[in-house]
């Protein structure tokens, strides 16, 4: 689908014609004109109250649709958002108009078109049955043009990593991953590398080298580079591409491996948005590294009790097989020090226990300063996305103190999980400013809602693109 701006007195020949209304029936500033012919007792009689979420086709005809949309009880950025994820699939004709974007709210147009193209999202590569939805465009009446531009790159970076994040684990070795990377980036100003197994083995990347053992499918290392003219600055990306997660020889219960396609969604973020950030052309050097391997069960698996050899920094024993993930994240953030970022970010889907913490809703932050987090949650909230933080607190790296090795991959406990794995990788992010993101809980969405269709969710690739923008105006 496709968004562009529209002059106040735009045509509604054969369009649905979208409209905000606040609880109350109050109708959203700048949509009233659109209630001319349609009563609040007949509005009321079917049910609909505005309330978030609720949607009323006002006319069925082909000719022209009205189609009012419920904000809850107050306008903001958020709801409006989801508003227009809500509204745009309710859409029957393939010109949806939309006056969302008249609320008086900052950054109105972004939210309207954001919620608009990512609600409309469809994955349907593997369906032969049933329709696509009808909507080929929205028009944003009054819309802003710069804001749709970033709204638009946002967007499809989103749905780049929506799109790898749901393909099939058959469908994503390792090999076949990097090669739809390699054709997204197309001709993006950025540079494509792919690292094989013999260069792995070479560059003794040990710890990712311990990961792939049990599978057949060999692993990869893929590094995206933008370099810009006048840069001023380097943000490092490292991203956790387990491309199935099956727990390894620890292996996982049926109900856990399930959802196990989207272990790759930390790699799937920090790839999109460097791709995002390189279309929107910011002045800021980025390089974004993503071990990709799967994690499975095979003759010669990685063993509890064996000890693996990072390219950098600390041995370490594995006595769970399933903590893989800040096993190869040691080889990126390796990789990543070399480079001598001014801020390095690393995006995973790390832990159960950040699902525990937050929800399947909220993503944790973690940060080597008390100064990091900050930034990446204004980030967040200039994105739209849901973060907070959780402490990196030291004390607890003694629970990961190795027998026989540097570290262990696991603590004694459950308690405090997302903690320990976050400890547990500031053993490997050298020196610099660096924060960690744990994405497990919503790197997928359990149910369609606003901006949200069930199934991967593109969480961090706009928060990491906002991240950019402030290191590229800072200069
Ligand atoms: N990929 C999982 C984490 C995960 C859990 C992601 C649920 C999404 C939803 C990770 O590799 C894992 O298995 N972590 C273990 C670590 C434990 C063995 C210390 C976990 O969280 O149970
Ligand atoms: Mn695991
Ligand atoms: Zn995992």
């Amino acid at each position: 689908m496709e968004a562009r701006v529209a002059p106040a007195d735009v045509e509604l020949d054969e369009a649905t014609l979208i409209a905000g209304v606040l609880e109350g029936l109050e109708p959203l500033p700048g949509s009233e004109e659109a209630y001319v012919g349609v009563p609040d007792e007949v509005i009321r009689a079917t049910g609909f109250e505005a309330k978030a979420g609720q949607t009323l086709t006002v006319s069925h005809s082909e000719a022209a649709a009205l189609l009012l949309v419920g904000l809850g009880p107050e306008v903001s950025y958020g709801a409006l958002k989801s508003a227009a994820g809500n509204a745009i699939r309710q859409v029957k004709t393939e010109r949806a108009v939309t006056l969302l974007a008249r609320a008086d709210i900052e950054a109105a147009t972004r939210a309207v078109a954001e919620g608009s193209l990512l609600g409309a999202y469809e994955f349907r590569a593997y369906k032969t049955e049933g329709e696509s939805l009808a909507v080929r465009t929205i028009e944003i009446v009054d819309g802003d043009e710069g804001e749709l531009r970033t709204a638009t790159a946002m967007v499809a970076a989103t749905i780049l990593a929506r799109d790898w994040v749901n393909t099939p684990a058959k469908d994503k070795s390792p090999e076949a991953l990097a090669a739809l990377v390699s054709e997204a980036v197309g001709d993006a100003p950025l540079e494509f590398e792919e690292w094989d197994r013999a260069k792995i083995e070479e560059e003794e990347l040990g710890a990712l080298l311990g990961v792939a053992a049990g599978s057949d499918r060999d692993p990869r290392v893929v590094f995206l580079r933008y370099r810009p003219d006048g840069a001023g600055g380097h943000l490092a990306l490292v991203g956790k591409g387990i491309t199935f997660d099956s727990g390894g020889l620890s292996l996982k219960t049926a109900a856990f491996m399930e959802e196990m396609k989207d272990d790759m969604s930390g790699a799937a973020a920090v790839l999109a948005a460097t791709i995002g950030i390189a279309e929107l052309g910011l002045p800021l050097n980025v390089t974004a590294i993503a071990p990709l391997t799967d994690n499975a069960v095979g003759g010669d698996a990685t063993r509890p009790g064996d000890v693996l050899r990072p390219v950098d920094g600390p041995t370490i024993e594995v006595l769970n097989t399933d903590a893989e993930g800040r096993l190869i994240l040691a080889d990126g953030l390796g990789l990543a020090k070399r480079y001598e970022p001014d801020l390095t970010v690393d995006v995973a889907t790390l832990t159960g226990a950040a699902v525990v913490a937050l929800g399947k809703e909220v993503a944790a932050v973690f940060g080597s300063d008390s100064e990091v987090p900050r930034r990446v949650l204004d980030a967040a909230s200039r994105a739209g996305e849901e973060f907070w933080e959780l402490p990196m607190f030291k004390g607890y790296r003694k629970s990961i103190d190795s027998n026989i090795a540097d570290i262990k991959n696991i603590s004694g406990t459950r308690f405090g999980g997302a903690i320990v794995a976050a400890v547990f990788l500031s053993e490997y992010s050298g020196d610099g400013p660096w924060a960690h993101l744990d994405i497990a809980g919503p790197a997928r969405r359990a149910e369609t809602s606003g901006e949200f269709v069930k199934g991967a969710s593109g969480v961090a690739v706009r928060t990491l693109i906002e991240i950019a923008r402030g290191m590229a105006e800072a200069g």
